[in-house]
């Protein structure tokens, strides 16, 4: 008999979206479904022998690391690139907290929240996505615009004072100045994460980047990553600069963001002409969040029309909510309203 594995990776949940099968006829609403950006994926990258032949800057790229700064609105040597926002949030979480201290987390949310939170021993203090907690002496985690909700915080929100908050500003565009203006009130106990997966869809990649303005939380993120991923890949790092400085995604980043405002309202209004249906009033982001009014389940509502989605219990919310994901063709988006409408 082998020995146990650890109890808190026993009570690890992970889910892909295999794990919800999307059957011919269906339409699948589970993820984001656009198109790449810009061309710019096609064309090979170079190897870059020197920078491949060692680790590179463990904080990333400082090409990058610029490029990151002026989105955000903070000088370089404040960015950290990271594989992903996941790692991000890991190496944020992992610094600011203690072993079985507390930390808040928005529930339903994004489902790395509740399980790193836990891998790294913490104890989960879950609020509603629209009613932050003030900060202090606990650590807070905001997602804004929120997965899978897409409400939308203020940066004021958590208030002043000391203490930490992770603003995860992963489903935020880096069209215009969003980055920036958000970050523009950042005190040393801010922290922001990002990640190209979502919206510039490198989510193959892995980059992602932290922002930090404390010096001493930017040294002890930088010591941690050298014993976890040590520096990000050059290759992926290569390929995210070219993706942020072609001016082609600005534009087509500018203009998704207007055919998702059509999407969420098409089928925000496809909610509310159903029965037995309510939806969170989402703002922004790719996402709904939508419930059962009479207690059934919502995912196997919604697959039963054909329209197949994210449980809720997968944001650690209730069987009785379901995420769809609005970036999709405008055909899905019109069957999927009518099919919804008639629920
Ligand atoms: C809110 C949020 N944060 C972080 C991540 C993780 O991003 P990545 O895929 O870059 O690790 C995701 C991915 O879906 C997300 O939705």
């Amino acid at each position: 008999m082998s020995a146990p594995i650890s109890h808190r990776a026993a009570a690890l949940s992970a889910h892909s979206y295999d794990d919800f099968p999307c059957e011919a006829g269906h339409l699948d609403m589970r993820g984001d479904n656009s198109p790449p950006l810009t061309a710019e994926f096609a064309r090979p990258i170079a190897l870059p022998t020197l920078a491949a032949a060692g680790y590179g800057d463990i904080r990333g790229e400082l090409r990058l690391r610029t490029v990151l700064g002026e989105l955000f609105g903070v000088c370089p040597d404040q960015v950290m690139v990271t594989g992903g926002g996941s790692e991000a949030l890991w190496l944020a979480m992992a610094c600011v907290s203690d072993y079985s201290g507390f930390i808040r987390v928005p529930r339903p949310g994004f489902p790395g929240f509740e399980q790193l939170a836990r891998l790294l021993g913490l104890r989960v203090l879950p609020y509603g996505p629209g009613a932050v907690p003030g900060r202090g002496r606990i650590p807070v985690v905001v997602c804004t615009p929120h997965n899978p909700t897409g409400i939308v915080t203020a940066p004021d929100a958590a208030g002043a004072g000391a203490g930490w908050v992770i603003w995860d500003l992963s489903h935020m565009s880096t069209a215009g100045h969003d980055l920036a203006e958000f970050t523009a009130g950042f005190g040393s106990g801010d922290i922001a994460v990002f990640s190209l997966s979502k919206l510039l869809r490198l989510p193959g990649a892995r980059v992602g980047c932290l922002v930090v303005r404390d010096p001493e939380l930017l040294a002890a993120l930088t010591r941690a990553k050298t014993h976890t991923s040590m520096s990000t890949s050059c290759l992926a790092q290569g390929l995210a600069l070219r993706v942020l400085q072609d001016p082609g995604v600005r534009h087509e980043l500018i203009m998704r963001a207007k055919v998702f405002a059509d999407h969420r309202a098409q089928l925000l209004e496809a909610v509310a002409a159903a029965s037995k249906l309510r939806a969170v009033a989402a703002v922004d982001g790719t996402h709904l969040y939508l419930e059962t009014t009479d207690g059934g389940n919502g995912w196997e509502r919604l697959a039963g029309c054909g329209v197949i989605g994210i449980p809720g219990t997968v944001f650690n919310g209730s069987a009785r909510e379901v995420r769809l994901c609005i970036a999709q063709p405008q055909e899905v988006i019109d069957a999927a309203a009518a099919r919804v409408a008639a629920l």
